[in-house]
Formats: structure tokens, sequence, C-alpha cells
């Protein structure tokens, strides 16, 4: 046994984590399955690829790899979530030993992780769901490490994993031990959820200056650019003004490309794990459905005809001095609903997650990093609820307004602003003291015998009313 760390599946996460650990001399094995005429020798073109970077042995044969690791062993799996990672986990355990380590990067659903843990806990090995977020280029220099399950499992391959991490301000890597079971994996759904919000924000905004304002693409690429001087910075920003800097024979790049964006899974399991454990998720589940909606390309184009909407009169001036507080404040809600999840299912689960490291952790390497990450990782060391946090008041006074005005704008000129909208009737919603919910319970009653309780009556007796035999008063 010659190499301390084994990775397997070398598609793009993987070959490039690969090079980074190397990178950090850390001798390690790679192992790529081999289909005949698909993917052949494909660990071993990565190797002489990139012949600067020393310390790589590449395999394609399962059990040589194993070999190859120094016990007890660490073994990261890179592959696509799904069934494919318990044939894996199976595959390997004819040749792992008591006390070695599985280590799961992939997007995996974290009820799977931690029922793995626990099956693989029957054969003494200990199983590690860790959520990586970076794409390539994190991986390669610096990816957010989110591992989860086996503390056991994590101690062993701390030394190794936090070496390639991505390093906070203060020097710290971007890893955190979030908690048991599947906790890794579910840090790194909620995480994307965000993303999903993050991206969608950037859209609906790009929209409404696009189509709504009629502002050019210069104009606004200097206006992301002021916003990234003044706090709005963020790698999902940097990310935009680069897309709007491409240009192809003249034309911006952007414009030539299919208006149908995919996904993968994370943001919608987010969205079934909020309302599993009751937990307000409107913005973020818009961030879902308007990805879905953008898969109906051809009833859209169809309703288009049937429903032409004209952009209304906008007074431009007055508008462009709320766009940056709409913007944030559509941000902060997106955060303040992840937190959220990620503290009622923590508390629901004991699994005693840290709010503040865990967004410490998304502060470099991550794709949700920004200056608004690093305010929220203070944040939460006092408070675990950001419109509760006396630090951030008076930017949800002064940026609500500016959101309710930009989404009204909007709407009125015809643009989708889902999760924006959606996030100033949460912030409306969570802040109405006396809210209509007493109608809804009252027909809940009416029609169902649900029952209500009564305002001056504390003992929280359950009433009914016969609301329908008699119209008296009582
Ligand atoms: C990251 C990303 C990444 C993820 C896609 C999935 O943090 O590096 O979240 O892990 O694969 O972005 O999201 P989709 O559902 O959009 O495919």
């Amino acid at each position: 046994a010659v190499s301390s760390f084994g990775i397997i599946g070398m598609g793009v996460m993987g070959s490039s984590l690969a090079l980074n650990m190397a990178e950090k001399n850390v001798k390690i094995s790679v192992y790529n399955r081999t289909l005949k005429g698909v993917e052949e020798d494909v660990a071993k073109k990565l190797v002489e690829a990139y012949p600067e970077v020393k310390g790589i042995l590449p395999f394609d044969k399962l059990d040589e790899f194993v070999e190859s690791l120094e016990q007890p062993r660490k073994i990261l799996m890179m592959i696509p979530a799904g069934q494919i990672v318990d044939q894996q986990i199976a595959r390997l355990l004819t040749f792992v030993d008591k006390g070695d380590v599985i280590i799961d990067g992939g997007n995996s659903f974290f009820e799977d992780s931690a029922k793995r843990q626990q099956y693989l806990q029957g054969y003494g090995i200990h199983f590690v769901g860790m959520g990586i977020s970076g794409g390539r280029a994190g991986a390669r220099k610096g990816p957010s490490l989110m591992p989860g399950g086996s503390q056991e499992g994590f101690d062993l391959i701390k030394p190794f994993i936090e070496k390639i991490a991505g390093k906070d301000q203060s020097g710290r890597p971007c890893l955190h031990y979030v908690g048991p079971e599947g906790a890794g994996h579910f840090i790194k759904m909620v995480h994307n959820s965000i993303e999903y919000g993050e991206m969608q924000v950037l859209a609906e905004m790009y929209a409404f200056m696009r189509k709504g304002l009629g502002i050019s693409i210069d104009e606004m690429v200097k206006t992301f650019q002021k916003w990234s001087k003044e706090g709005a910075d963020s790698y999902l920003m940097e990310a935009t003004l680069a897309i709007l800097a491409h240009e192809k024979d003249g034309e911006l790049l952007l414009d030539t490309i299919q208006d149908v964006a995919g996904q993968t899974g994370t943001g919608g399991w987010a969205v079934s794990a909020a309302a599993k454990y009751g937990v307000p998720y409107a913005p973020l589940t818009a961030a879902v459905t308007a990805r879905l909606i953008s898969t109906h390309k051809d009833v859209r184009v169809s309703m288009a005809q049937t429903y032409p909407r004209q952009a209304g009169e906008i007074d431009q001036k007055e508008i462009l001095n709320a766009l940056k507080g709409a913007y944030q404040m559509a941000r902060l809600i997106n955060h303040e609903i992840g937190f959220s999840l990620i503290k009622k299912v923590g508390n629901a689960e004991n699994w005693e997650l840290n709010l503040s490291e865990i967004a410490r952790c998304w502060t470099n390497g991550s794709i949700i990093q920004s200056s608004l990450m690093e305010k929220l990782s203070g944040v939460f060391k006092s408070s675990d609820c950001l419109m509760a946090s006396a630090a951030l008041k008076e930017t949800f006074e002064k940026d609500s307004k500016a959101l309710a005005e930009i989404v009204g704008a909007g709407l009125k000129a015809g643009v989708a602003m889902p999760v924006m909208s959606a996030a100033i009737n949460y912030f409306y919603g969570m802040s109405t003291g006396q809210s209509a919910a007493n109608l809804v319970q009252a027909l809940r009653d009416c029609f169902g015998e649900h029952g209500y309780r009564l305002i001056d009556d504390p003992s929280g007796k359950v009433h009914r009313n016969k609301w329908m035999e008699s119209k008296a008063k009582v």
C-alpha cells in the first residue's frame, strides 16, 4: 500500500479534487471504471494530462485501487447520486476492511446517506456523507466541504480534506463537520436551494432591468459592478458579470441560449423537506417552480400570443434607487428561509447544527459565497433569526420598501418576479401580527369541523360552531 487517500470517479469534480490533493503532497490513488469503447483509461488519461502534478496513481481495477491504499483506507466517491452509489458501495464491500472510511462527495439525498451510514456501520465501515461545493474551479483551488455522518470517519479524513478546502477570511478551512447521519448532505441540499434562489433573483433583476426598464447590457454591467463594490458582491454576481461580457459574432452569447433551465434534484428535495418539517418556504419553492416553468417552452410561446403583455409606465429615476435594496432584501429572505429550514430540521433530528459555522463554511469555495454570507456568519453567532436580529433591523426596514416597490413595478411592467414577490410576501406574512388566518381556520371549521381556538381563551380549548345552520351572531 502506497497511497494515503483514494478517489473514485474521475468526472469534473473527482479529477479536480484529485489534482488539488496531489498538489498538497498527499499521495493518492484514483479509480475510474472502464467501459470498453465508451470510457477507457480515464484515470490514466488524467495523470497523463497533468504531468506536472506528481503523486497520483491511476487504476481501472477496483481491487488493485483498494489494495494500493494504506489502512485504515480513506475512499472518496465522486459519482452521480442515486443507485450508482449503492452499487459502488456494494462493489467496495468486497475489498475494504473494518475501520476503513467511505465518503460520498456527490449530491446524494440526505435520507439515503443516513441509511448508508447505518448499513455500513454493520460492516464496521465508517461512512461520511459530505457536501462539496465549488464546481470545477472550487474543487481544484479550494472547495467548501460539509461532511456529516460518522464522527470517527471524519476524524480519520480530516487531516487530508482540510488541506484541500478553501480558506475563510481568517485563514481557517471552509470545512465543518456539520452533524451525524445525513446532516452533511442535508446541509448541501439547503445550500443548493439557496443557490437556486440566488440565481433566480439575479435572473429576475436582469429581466426587470432589461425588459421592464429598457436598460442596456452595458449599463446593467456598470450597475452590477457598482453594487459589487457596495456590499452586494457574490461569486454568482461575478459569474453573471462574466456571462454578460461574452459576445459571439457581435451578439450577446446569452441571447442565443435557450431559456430552459435544468435541475438535478437538490432544490426540489429542499422544498419537500420544508413541507415535511413545516417550514414556510415559498421564495425558494418559487425558484424551483421558475425552472420548471422554463421547461414548458411550447406552452409559454403559445400563451405569450394569447396573453400579450404591454409594459406599463415606470418612473425610471425613482425605481433605479430602489433596485439594489430590493435585490439585497430578496437575498436576505432567501438566506433567512434556508437557514430556518436548517434550524428546524436540526432541532427535530437533534443534530445540534451550528448556523454560524455553516455560514462560515460557505464564505469561500462555495458557489453561494458572498459578502452577505460573511456578514451572516457573524449575525448567526448571536441570533438564529435574521428578521429578529438587531444588526439587520434597519436593512429590513429600508429594503423591504424597496423590494415592494420593485416587485410592484415589475409586475406592472409584465415581468415575472416569482422569487422576489414571494420574498416580500414572506416578509409581510412573518411581520403581520394579526393575519387573516382566522378566516381560513373558520372555513376549515365550517366545512370540516376542524375547530378553532379563541383569542381570549388562554386554556387553548378547541371550539366549534355550526356556521351554516344559523347566521345569528354568537
Ligand atoms: C455546487 C453546486 C453543485 C451542483 C449543481 C446542482 O455547490 O458546487 O451546487 O454541487 O451540482 O449546481 O444543481 P442543479 O440542480 O442546478 O443541477
